[in-house]
């Protein structure tokens, strides 16, 4: 008798929590699916939900289908949502980017969306991307360009990471934060040609010379291998002339060649690299389009003769400039094609090209060191109009980036 009043209550007791759990998760269901919403963003960042490490759930919003071409769309103003870090709130961000520390006057390149056709962007969770890097390596290789998309990174996750547990190391050639009680890191790699080269150094690189091993990999790959998720980037450096010195084989056999023929050996030397040294079921590895750069004013308003300074809105309607090569675009794609491996392609150059509001311009620096007052003064001469302020442009391709690592998450689960 007493023995089945327990058993009856024990299910009663079980039923509750059912149902407990069940509103908890539609609860969650709930959160997720509002997810644009700011709020949740603080309630996942109290410290209390913090402790309670949570599985990686991901909504049907979390998906980009098949179908999605996240490359088309339009930036729409939304200053309810973004910035989603401030240059304050983010320790790590370098001189490069931090264009309101460096007296930029207003704000607006910080507060746009990027708004696909047809379908939806997924929310940036910064503990979910900690669950799926976590006891992962997720490395950024490429030039400076690459570098703020890695400082984006970092920026987008290190504010849910409590002191003491979170760190950040410089080691020649590469930039570490760490996620400690993740297990996670998030890492850059300075390799500006992806292949060897004479600007491998990770501060003091030849930027007028240059000269590039094309069938050398090898010693920086040694960094790469192992390594969970990589994200290559190389073309800026490839740009400068149109004729590149470039060797093969033997050091002493230097000649000048098309940046596009070289370009294209280059790809094959990296994708011959992955080939014999990823394994496709434990590594993932991307690469990212072209970054654009806003140098002649004229692209976009014709009869002007200025550059990106001062600009303070996107381009609207449809607007590809003289920065991005189709060529080099087609290269990529070729090889990409060939490869025996799966190399994702994130093909981010259309929604830049219409951000000629979002370069450091004058608020920058130039070879490490910021500008002064008189070269601020003179944007003819010293606008950057190539790399990006933070928060800014390179938050959105981590968006797409972090939607990506979602979707592979779920299917390894
Ligand atoms: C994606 O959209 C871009 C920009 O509208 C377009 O150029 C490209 O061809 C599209 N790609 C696919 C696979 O539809
Ligand atoms: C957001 O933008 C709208 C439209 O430009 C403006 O009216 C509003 O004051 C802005 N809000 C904030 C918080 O900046
Ligand atoms: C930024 O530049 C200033 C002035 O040159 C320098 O003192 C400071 O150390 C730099 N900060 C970083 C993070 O490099
Ligand atoms: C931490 O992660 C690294 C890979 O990034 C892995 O090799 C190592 O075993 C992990 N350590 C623990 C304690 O899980
Ligand atoms: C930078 O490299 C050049 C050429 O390799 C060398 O001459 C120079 O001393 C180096 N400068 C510093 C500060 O290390
Ligand atoms: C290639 O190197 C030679 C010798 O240093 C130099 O004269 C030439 O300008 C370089 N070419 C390019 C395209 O950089
Ligand atoms: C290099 O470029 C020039 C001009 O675009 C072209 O005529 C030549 O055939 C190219 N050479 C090679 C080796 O691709
Ligand atoms: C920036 O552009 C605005 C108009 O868009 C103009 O009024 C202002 O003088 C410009 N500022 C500078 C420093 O050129
Ligand atoms: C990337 O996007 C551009 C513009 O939207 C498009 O022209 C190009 O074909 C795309 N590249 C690849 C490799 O899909």
């Amino acid at each position: 008798m007493r023995r089945r009043t327990t058993v009856q209550s024990l299910i009663t007791v079980a039923t509750a929590l059912l149902l407990i759990v069940g509103t908890a998760r539609s609860l969650l269901d709930n959160f997720t699916l509002k997810s644009n919403d700011r709020q949740i963003f603080q309630f996942y960042s109290e410290p209390e939900v913090y402790r309670q490490r949570r599985p990686v759930f991901a909504s049907s919003k979390d998906q980009i289908g098949e179908s999605c071409n996240v490359s088309g769309g339009k930036w729409i103003w939304d200053n309810k949502t973004y910035p989603v870090y401030t240059e304050e709130s983010c320790p790590y961000l370098s001189n490069q980017t931090s264009c309101q520390r460096n007296g930029r006057p207003d704000s607006f390149h910080q507060k746009w969306r990027w708004q696909p056709d047809g379908c939806n962007l997924p929310w940036f969770d910064p503990l979910k991307l900690l669950d799926i890097l976590s006891g992962k390596r997720l490395m950024f290789i490429g030039d400076s360009i690459q570098r703020g998309q890695f400082e984006s990174m970092v920026c987008m996750v290190q504010s849910v990471i409590p002191e003491g547990k979170k760190s950040f190391q410089t080691i020649p050639t590469m930039e570490i934060f760490k996620a400690e009680e993740y297990n996670a890191s998030i890492e850059f790699y300075w390799a500006p040609f992806i292949v060897e080269s004479i600007s491998d150094h990770a501060t003091n690189h030849t930027v007028l010379k240059r000269l590039v091993y094309l069938d050398s990999i090898t010693n920086q790959g040694k960094s790469w291998q192992g390594v969970d998720m990589l994200v290559f980037e190389s073309y800026a450096w490839w740009m400068y002339h149109k004729k590149i010195n470039k060797s093969y084989g033997s050091s002493d056999d230097i000649k000048e060649y098309n940046v596009t023929t070289a370009y294209r050996w280059a790809l094959e030397t990296w994708a011959n690299w992955l080939e014999s040294n990823i394994n496709p079921l434990t590594q993932k590895v991307y690469f990212m389009s072209m970054s654009p750069k806003h140098l002649r004013s004229w692209e976009w308003k014709p009869g002007s003769n200025e550059n990106c300074f001062n600009e303070s809105y996107p381009i609207q309607g449809s607007y590809w400039g003289t920065g991005s090569s189709f060529t080099i675009m087609k290269i990529i794609q070729d090889i990409l094609q060939e490869l025996k491996i799966d190399v994702t392609f994130l093909n981010i150059t259309q929604m830049s090209e219409y951000r000629k509001d979002a370069h450091t311009s004058v608020y920058g620096e130039r070879r490490g060191i910021p500008l002064t007052k008189e070269q601020r003064a003179d944007p003819k001469k010293f606008a950057d109009c190539m790399h990006w302020c933070l928060p800014g442009v390179p938050d959105t391709w981590n968006e797409i980036l972090y939607a990506h690592l979602l979707q592979n998450h779920r299917n390894f689960l």
